[in-house]
């Protein structure tokens, strides 16, 4: 079957992943041309001819505000200079936690944000959104969408790092990828019990009886942010006489301060898929990124 040439345009932040995604598919890329005018307004350029091609957005959308203008500015602009389709490629997708109303008068910013991405591009592929209580992307976002899962990575690396390991998960959400992971690596697994009573205000409790202490724990979740979740967990596990855990989260979205607060708070390594660059990525997710993007562009009948 024959595809249309694909060009790979890097959004604020993202060139190492374009570059990557570019030599995985054997396309070229560029990166988006950024002006900030002095009134605060955005003007974007691409600088590569996007006529007939396929175009691919690179980037994660970590610390979202700022990247979501110039992503849908870019995308349109391509569309008008004659791109065959525009797609996303955002490692990390943004604003999927405000799935309900948690308090009267609040925005459910996911939809919104689906609502405001499916009306620029064509499809979108993703690592491990933070699905919770919306179950499927198709739920809000009304574009083709394809999920890369990080599970079979992250067991890959835990198979030749961690002899023995006990999959914990710091709450419920987790238990999705922690229950995968385990899967892939026929380790027993268990989820704590969270209580957030604000950003930076959680405390976690063991639930159930169960607890492997001959085994390495390895505590899993999708997200971490402010690092408060993890640290809970952590000194849960050392006051039930448990090993120091090893950390592993899907998407590292926290800053250096927090990064400084959880390495000084007893858990002594954090690793993490590059979905979001920081010193903690250790799982490079661009080969299967880039295999996710090809399928799902040349796929065009595929359902939203
Ligand atoms: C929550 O639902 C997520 O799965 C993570 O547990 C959460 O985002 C971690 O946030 P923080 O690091 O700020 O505690």
């Amino acid at each position: 079957m024959k595809r249309d040439p694909e060009l790979v345009v890097a959004l604020p932040g993202g060139a190492p992943l374009a570059a990557a995604l570019a030599r995985s598919l054997r396309c070229g890329w560029s990166e988006l041309a950024l002006h900030q005018f002095p009134d605060g307004e955005t003007g974007v350029r691409i600088d590569a001819s996007v006529e007939g091609c396929c175009v691919m957005l690179a980037g994660s959308l970590n610390q979202p505000d700022a990247k979501t203008l110039p992503l849908i500015f870019a995308a349109d602009a391509a569309r008008d200079l004659g791109a065959s389709q525009v797609g996303l490629i955002a490692p990390y997708l943004a604003y999927m936690r405000q799935d309900i109303r948690f308090h009267p008068g609040e925005a459910i910013t996911s939809r919104t944000y689906a609502r405001l991405l499916s009306s620029s591009l064509d499809f979108l592929v993703t690592v491990d959104p933070h699905l919770h209580r919306v179950h499927e992307l198709g739920e809000i976002y009304s574009l083709r969408t394809q999920i890369v899962p990080a599970a079979p990575l992250i067991a890959r690396w835990l198979r030749s790092h961690v002899p023995s390991p006990w999959l914990i998960g710091p709450d419920e959400e987790s238990a999705q990828w922690v229950a995968e992971v385990a899967r892939l690596t026929g380790a027993p697994w268990t989820v704590l019990r969270k209580t957030r009573r604000g950003d930076r205000d959680v405390s976690v409790r063991i639930a159930g009886r169960e607890r492997w202490p001959e085994r390495v724990p390895v505590l899993l979740d999708d997200i971490v942010s402010t690092g408060e979740t993890m640290l809970a967990a952590a000194s849960l596990l050392k006051r039930t006489g448990m090993r120091v855990p090893v950390c592993i989260a899907v998407h590292a979205l926290l800053e250096t301060q927090a990064y400084r607060h959880l390495l000084a708070g007893g858990v002594s390594r954090l690793l993490t898929c590059d979905t979001v660059p920081h010193p903690s990525n250790a799982i490079r997710m661009a080969p299967l990124l880039a295999r996710a993007a090809r399928q799902i562009s040349t796929n065009q009948n595929a359902r939203p």
